[in-house]
């Protein structure tokens, strides 16, 4: 840890006694990973099961969420998961995942998967996948996170979807407490 940072970490303001949250860079919680699909992977006609790849964009995203908090961080949801194009046995798949935006203790992450078939060199972007991982402290409490900084326009431009997707996951989680608590 650089030695400015580490003394932001430790200052603590005088009217709270709290601990200064570090800030973080995008690109320092920023995963790839990549991975040969074998026969295991796929159903007879040799095409990858979605869960294979949910899995691997859970293991991706997870990663880069414990890498920003530098935490235990849980699967809180999953916005959505669109499936482009299929993935065959023997295609190389890579995936890139970044945190877009990190709220308290909550970090949405965005990932984005492609697959190339090794014997062409075609790259095809079959998923793209957006989901909310939250910090835990030793007690297993949401526990908070190190501010995101954002430094360039792609990651300004993730961040402001990821607010705009934020907004719409408070609304519905307010809607559904109203519902079950009326029954
Ligand atoms: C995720 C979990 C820790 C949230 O706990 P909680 O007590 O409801 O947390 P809070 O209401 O205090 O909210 C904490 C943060 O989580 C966010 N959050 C909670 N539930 C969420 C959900 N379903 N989707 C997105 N964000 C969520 C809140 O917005 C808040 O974000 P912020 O701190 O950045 O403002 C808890 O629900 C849990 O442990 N779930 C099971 C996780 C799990 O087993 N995952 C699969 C395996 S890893």
């Amino acid at each position: 840890m650089p030695a400015a940072r580490a003394v932001a970490a430790v200052r603590h303001t005088r009217a709270t006694k709290e601990p200064l949250m570090e800030s973080k860079k995008v690109s320092e919680s920023r995963v790839v990973m990549a991975q040969l699909m074998n026969p295991l992977d796929a159903n007879p006609m040799g095409n990858v099961h979605g869960g294979v790849i949910m899995r691997l964009i859970d293991t991706a995203a997870g990663a880069a969420a414990m890498r920003h908090a530098r935490k235990l961080a849980v699967t809180a949801s999953i916005d959505r998961m669109d499936f482009h194009h299929p993935i065959f046995v023997g295609d190389l798949v890579t995936l890139k995942a970044s945190v877009n935006l990190a709220g308290r203790s909550s970090m949405e992450v965005g990932v984005r998967v492609e697959a190339e078939n090794l014997v062409t060199g075609e790259v095809r972007h079959t998923n793209s996948a957006y989901l909310t991982y939250v910090a835990l402290d030793s007690k297993y409490r949401p526990a908070a996170v190190p501010t995101l900084i954002l430094e360039n326009g792609e990651d300004h431009r993730r961040n402001q979807q990821a607010r705009a997707r934020r907004e719409l996951r408070l609304q519905e989680r307010k809607k559904e407490a109203v519902e079950r608590r009326d029954g």
